[in-house]
């Protein structure tokens, strides 16, 4: 079946943007990875980043009518978007939240999660492994769901 792997704002810098917080990998680096993976796995990813909250929200309609699951890192929307939450609570399939640095051990403004409120599962903190790690996860879900 299709994963959806959203991006959110700045996340198009990765690997220029802090990194030491974010580490060098670049997306077009962490996108190769997730498609390698998907396709090991035989999922399908649709692959996208956006500094517009709109056009995550438009994603996350369309995967809502592909049937597909979500691996998503809202970045700073995360903290701000009560647009994101309600579109993902729209959604039947599954969602994994991915954050690349540890948000908790970070500014108070990033301890709180919109999004959590939906996930099924939150990773924070293991680098850009974090994506391969929520395509398992996503991918077994939705095996399991019998999709
Ligand atoms: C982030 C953490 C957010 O707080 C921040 O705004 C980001 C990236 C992460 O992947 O660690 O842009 O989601």
């Amino acid at each position: 079946s299709l994963i959806y792997v959203l991006n959110g704002p700045n996340l198009n810098l990765l690997g220029k943007r802090q990194p030491h917080i974010y580490g060098h990998e670049t997306l077009a680096d962490v996108e190769a990875d997730c498609r390698r993976l998907a396709s090991e796995l035989g999922h399908d990813i649709r692959f996208h980043q956006s500094n517009r909250e709109y056009e995550i929200i438009d994603w996350i309609h369309e995967a809502r009518e592909d049937g597909a699951g979500i691996v998503i890192n809202p970045a700073a929307f995360t903290h701000t978007s009560v647009a994101i939450l309600d579109a993902l609570n729209t959604f039947e399939q599954p969602v994994i939240e991915v954050h690349i640095s540890n948000v908790h051990k970070r500014e108070a403004f990033r301890h709180h999660s919109f999004v959590s409120h939906r996930a099924d599962g939150v990773i924070a903190g293991l680098g850009t492994e974090g994506y391969q790690l929520a395509i398992r996860r996503v991918a077994s879900l939705i095996t399991s769901a019998g999709k």
